[in-house]
């Protein structure tokens, strides 16, 4: 999988460089490849006490009534062990996409927030990608089908 990232914020672009970062509008010469820039397992079988406070996890709710005309919740955590939120290694930020297109990035503190997020999609199909930055241990990515 080729890997685009833009050198001002961070975003990854999957395949293909957009021409303008959907996070912070910079031009796409901004962007570098770089196709180790998300971490995966060693072993997907058998995670590490570190894989598993970084590996997102997405739980898919479908009975949101905060919209009339329907709602998908979706309910994000870092990870299945629950990652520090603290001054010196947090969560900096969560992005999510949908089919491998920009939906949204939404930044954390440490101070006040658990490492979690709740977003409430209008679509009712397609496949999620979380892609989670840690500052000290990098960017890790789950996917989910709808
Ligand atoms: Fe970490």
């Amino acid at each position: 999988m080729n890997l685009y990232v833009c050198g001002k914020c961070g975003y990854i672009a999957f395949e293909v460089i957009p021409e303008a970062c959907p996070v912070c509008g910079a031009k796409k010469e901004a962007f570098e490849q770089d196709n180790s820039a998300i971490k995966s397992p060693v072993d997907p079988n058998n995670l590490s006490e570190l894989e598993k406070k970084h590996i997102p996890v997405i739980k898919i709710e479908r009975k949101c009534g905060l919209i009339d005309s329907g709602c998908l919740d979706v309910n994000i955590k870092i990870g299945e062990i629950i990652h520090p939120m603290q001054s010196q290694h947090f969560i900096m930020y969560i992005d999510v996409y949908l089919d491998k297109n920009f939906i949204s990035r939404y930044h954390l503190t440490a101070e006040k927030l658990n490492p979690a997020l709740g977003i409430h999609l209008k679509v009712k199909e397609g496949k999620l990608l979380v892609l989670e930055n840690c500052n000290l241990h990098g960017r890790w990515i789950t996917e989910k089908d709808i």
